[in-house]
This record gives C-alpha cells, sequence and structure tokens, in this order.
C-alpha cells in the first residue's frame, strides 16, 4: 500500500513572522497519523520552518534546488543549502519554473538527479496546458516529461522520488480535473513507469494530483485508485483548509 502525501507549495507567499504564524496553526490542526505531510515555504523561511516542524514528522521541502554542488551561481541555492536548512524534499519542474524560467525536462533530470544523490526527495512535476490537452496531444507532452525528466534513473531512483500531476489549466484557476480525468492521467503514467522499469517499480512510486485541490474536492481525487496525495498550492496558506485536505487523505 502506498502511503498518501500532502504538500503544501507556499509558492512566493509568506514572510519569515507568517510562516511561523501559519505553521503554528497547522500543527494545532487534528492531523491523522499515517498520512505523509510536507511543507514547501520560500527559501527564506526554510529555516524558521524547520525549528517549528521538528519533531512532528512533517517533511520540509523547498521549491527549486540549483544542480550545480556549488560555484559561481548567482541567485542559485544548493542541496547542500536546503539539508542543512532542514529540508528533506524539494519540488522540482513545476510548471510556473517551466514557464517563466525556462526550466527544461534536462533540466530538471539534473536537478533530481542531484537531489537524490543526496538524500533529497524530488517532488518532480509534470502537466499539460489547455492547448495541449484539447489539441489531443496530452498523453505525448505528459508522457514526454517523464521520460525527460526520468532518463537514465535507476529502478531504485525512480521508487524514491514523487511525481506530481498538474495539469497547468487546473493551477490557480479553480477548475480542477475531474476524479476520473486525473485518475487516467495517473494510470497513464504508472503505466509508463511500468514500461520504463518494472510493474514492481510502478506500484510503488507516488503519484500526487495537484490543480485547485480544495477541501470540498480532495476526498473525490485521493479515493481514486492512482492518486496518492496532492501538491496542494492555494489551499495550503490557511491552516483550516490544509488540515481538512490532510484529513481528506486519511479516512
Ligand atoms: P493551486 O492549488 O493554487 O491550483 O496550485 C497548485 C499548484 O501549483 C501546486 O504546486
Amino acid at each position: 500500500m502506498r502511503k498518501k502525501l500532502i504538500a503544501g507549495n507556499w509558492k512566493m507567499y509568506k514572510t519569515i513572522p507568517e510562516t511561523e504564524e501559519l505553521i503554528k496553526a497547522v500543527l494545532k490542526e487534528a492531523l491523522p497519523k499515517g498520512v505523509g505531510i510536507a511543507i514547501c515555504p520560500p527559501f527564506t523561511s526554510l529555516m524558521a520552518a524547520a525549528s517549528l516542524l521538528k519533531g512532528s514528522g512533517i517533511h520540509l521541502g523547498a521549491q527549486n534546488m540549483s544542480e550545480n554542488d556549488e560555484g559561481a551561481f548567482t541567485g542559485e541555492i544548493s542541496w547542500k543549502m536546503l539539508k542543512s536548512a532542514g529540508c528533506d524534499m524539494v519540488i522540482l519542474g513545476h510548471s510556473e519554473r517551466r514557464q517563466y524560467y525556462g526550466e527544461t525536462n534536462e533540466k530538471v533530470n539534473a536537478k533530481a538527479r542531484k537531489a537524490l544523490a543526496n538524500g533529497l526527495t524530488p517532488i518532480v512535476c509534470v502537466g499539460e496546458t489547455l492547448q495541449e490537452r484539447e489539441g489531443g496531444v496530452m498523453e505525448k507532452v505528459v508522457g514526454g516529461q517523464i521520460r525527460g525528466c526520468l532518463a537514465g534513473f535507476s529502478a531504485p531512483d525512480v521508487e524514491s522520488l514523487v511525481i506530481a500531476y498538474e495539469p497547468v489549466w487546473a493551477i490557480g484557476t479553480g477548475r480542477n480535473a475531474t476524479p476520473e480525468q486525473a485518475q487516467s492521467v495517473h494510470a497513464f503514467i504508472r503505466g509508463l513507469v511500468s514500461e520504463l522499469h518494472s510493474a514492481a517499480t510502478a506500484e510503488k512510486i507516488v503519484i500526487q494530483y495537484g490543480g485547485s485541490v480544495k477541501p470540498d474536492n480532495a476526498a473525490n481525487l485521493l479515493c481514486q485508485h492512482d492518486i496518492d496525495g496532492a501538491l496542494v498550492g492555494g489551499a495550503c496558506l490557511k491552516a483550516e483548509s490544509f488540515g481538512a485536505i490532510i484529513r481528506a487523505a486519511g479516512v
């Protein structure tokens, strides 16, 4: 049985005092045992978050990472820096990074490789645009992203990373994929992992859904066979709604 993982992607929201306030409120929520939880605040809030999350069992993730170890790369953050700030996870290849910062599958591959080699769990994001879905090339696009982002990875590497399927048209739009739409893409992704590796590896990999996940649609999405959790944007910025989504994964 795959354990469900609910991760909150805070994006570019929350100062350090706001971070402390939100994490304290999340910790006051009734959180079911048996559901993995991750919080991914901005870089500047990582240390404050880490100190409040200590001993809680909640994972701490960053939203991006350099593919290099160190060097003259102004504005970049390395895996070593993330680990020393208390992270054990990192979101890679989010569609906003692909769209606004030119992140390619090759870059995501190099970053994920670096994360895995250094004990950080990558959450590798994939997803098609509305135009691509309507143009009938969703499987080609998502399949290409999976093949590119995971190219050359060993089965143990693939088993220890997380994939987040986030249809771009559902992000921040209030228009979530229906549970059936999401399930069918998740099954496609799992099938592809099986083809590229083995059925055993495909059974183990955690595939999250992301895109307008809210307390009122979470349960129907999370009960789908191949949906192993959620990557939550807007609704993770309030403790009550993040808590409610986590509880929906626990039933
Ligand atoms: P929303 O939940 O705000 O649609 O964002 C989803 C997302 O991009 C999470 O990474």
